[in-house]
């Protein structure tokens, strides 16, 4: 066996002289094989139906083809890892196989059939491990002969290409076996995370509020799709936008695991699907596989701008009341530019920006108009921002009560900043700060409850989704305190329990203590 060393625990991973087997030739399957091959292993390849199997064996084959002319691989390691690959044409042939991963149709039912078939044929200390995104591992488990030898091993498409491997542990499945499949996948050169049999595990579940959010956004008419995605992607710096992501993955898809995730927990109000992306299903606009989705993607589709403001006024000076916090950088991007700043200190609860006459703030969650009506001086509140310093966009919106030009005042600002502006309708939380609130608080709840560690949850969504930073590492450097009053007072704007603080984000925000404690910024 192997010894894979990380946070100091030594286990064993399995050796490349163990048989691999992968029920399932179709995308998932396919790529699992090509990792598992890529690892030096023999693999065995089953799937009920023998055309999909040579179209599996075919399509692997295409992929090392293409690496081969692309000179990333030689003709002979080619040559090697084919001839590690192992067509099964019955279940039987999958015998002496010490790990197999199950990648077939998405069926409690179905998956559970088929390993209790190939369970009979296995060694006692065999693996058997579900790539299952969505099912109970302890359910399949449950329906096995030894449920401890059972596992989640949830892979992302395309498993060669992504690091993050989620592993699940059902309720009877034994540390040896997470152990060793968490080795082994280390061995695989990805990276692994641990996780409870809870519904979404953690990628799944904590990115949520990532669709969510923006889809509610879209639905109360904040801005259009375009602006609202160049707002995540540009301010926010994910890699994509809310809505052209949904559109890449699949409405029919997304919308499965949204409603899934939703029934599991027991309809919870944080998981509601959207009526909005419903109309899209039903109307058959699955996004980029159907031509059409929130963005229409035919060869001569073109891709609406975002609405950016027009310049506004340039300033000549700045007065920054307070601390700015996480939007501190601000002060040093005005002096760059040449705006005169003086700072002075806080006069009432919260800190301000004075361009002129105009006081702007970075939200807290509360509309502009509620900040005016609780008898602030605020006119116009700014999103947040993954990097000040280094983003090109920033949403801004303005209170219906602000004065003439507020809001063109507000934009020449950050305009003279370098940012583009976005002007949004002045909804509460605004879009990236309540997009990582709900972020934040649905990691701090997987944390809570056991599924997953602060470390492994963060490391599983930059690894698995791509995220700038871990959400809980996000929260460390906006401020938990910071974080849970943006919930507050989103709970209080909508008066719904799906912005109900998480209580381990609430118990941050009292103890002042970051999720990070070691190293704060460790997981990004
Ligand atoms: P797919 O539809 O591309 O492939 C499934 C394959 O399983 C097909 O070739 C089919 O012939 C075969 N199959 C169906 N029933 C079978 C049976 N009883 N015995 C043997 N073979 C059978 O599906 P895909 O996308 O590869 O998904 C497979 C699994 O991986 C599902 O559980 C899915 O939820 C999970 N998954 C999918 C991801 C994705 O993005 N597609 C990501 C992570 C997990």
């Amino acid at each position: 066996m192997n010894t894979v060393n990380r946070e100091q625990t030594t286990m064993q991973a399995l050796t490349p002289q163990d048989l691999v087997a992968v029920i399932g030739a179709g995308a998932m399957g396919s790529g699992i094989v090509q990792v598992s091959l890529n690892a030096g292993h023999r693999v065995a390849l089953y799937d009920a139906n023998p055309g999909a199997l040579a179209r599996g064996i075919a399509s692997i084959d295409t992929t090392y083809r293409r690496l081969l002319e692309k000179g990333k691989i030689d003709a002979a390691t080619h040559a090697d890892r084919m001839g590690r690959l192992l067509r099964a044409d019955l279940l039987a042939d999958l015998a002496g196989a010490r790990l197999v991963i199950e990648a077939i149709v998405e069926n409690l039912d179905i998956k559970a059939g088929v390993l209790a078939e190939v369970e009979a044929l296995l060694g006692e200390d065999a693996i058997i491990a579900t790539n299952t995104s969505s099912l109970s591992v302890t359910a399949i488990g449950a329906r096995l002969r030894r449920p401890q030898q059972v596992a989640g091993l949830h892979f992302f498409n395309p498993a060669p290409l992504l690091p993050l491997v989620e592993i699940v542990s059902g309720k009877a499945t034994s540390p040896q076996v997470a152990d060793t499949l968490f080795a082994t996948a280390l061995a695989w050169r990805k990276v692994p995370v641990r996780c409870a049999s809870t519904p979404g595990f953690i990628v799944n579940r904590v990115a949520r509020p990532f669709y969510g959010e923006a889809l509610r956004l879209l639905a109360d008419r904040a801005a259009n799709a375009a602006t609202l995605d160049a707002i995540l992607r540009d301010a926010g710096g994910f890699r994509m936008g809310a809505f052209e992501l949904m559109d890449l993955i699949g409405h029919d898809v997304n919308y499965a695991v949204t409603s899934t995730v939703y029934q599991a927990m027991s309809q919870d109000p944080r998981y509601k699907p959207s009526l909005l992306q419903k109309e899209l299903v039903d109307a058959g606009w699955l996004g980029r596989k159907s031509g059409q989705g929130f963005y229409a993607h035919g060869a001569d589709a073109v891709r609406p701008a975002p609405v950016i403001a027009v310049p506004g006024p340039r300033p000549v000076s700045v007065v920054v009341e307070g601390d700015l916090g996480v939007a501190a950088p601000l002060i040093e991007l005005a002096r760059a530019a040449g705006l005169e700043v003086r700072q002075v200190p806080a006069q009432g609860a919260g800190a301000l920006l004075w361009i002129d006459n105009v006081a702007i703030a970075l939200t807290d969650g509360r509309s502009a108009l509620q900040r005016q009506s609780d008898g602030e001086q605020v006119s116009v509140v700014f999103d947040l921002a993954e990097d000040y310093a280094a983003c090109s966009l920033i949403a801004i919106a303005a209170s219906d009560l602000a004065p003439d030009g507020a809001l063109a005042t507000a934009a020449g600002f950050f305009q003279a900043l370098g940012k583009q502006v976005a002007m949004i309708d002045d909804v509460p939380g605004l879009v990236v700060m309540r997009t990582v609130a709900m972020l934040a608080n649905e990691a701090a709840d997987v944390v809570q409850q056991g599924v997953a560690s602060a470390a492994d949850t963060d490391l599983a969504m930059v690894n698995g989704v791509n995220y700038p930073r871990g959400p809980l590492a996000w929260a460390d450097r906006i401020g938990a305190a910071r974080v849970q009053r943006v919930l507050a007072n989103l709970a209080a704007a909508y008066g719904e329990d799906r912005y109900r603080s998480a209580p381990l984000l609430l118990r941050h925000a009292l103890n002042g203590r970051p999720f990070h404690a070691a190293q704060p910024e460790a997981a990004q």
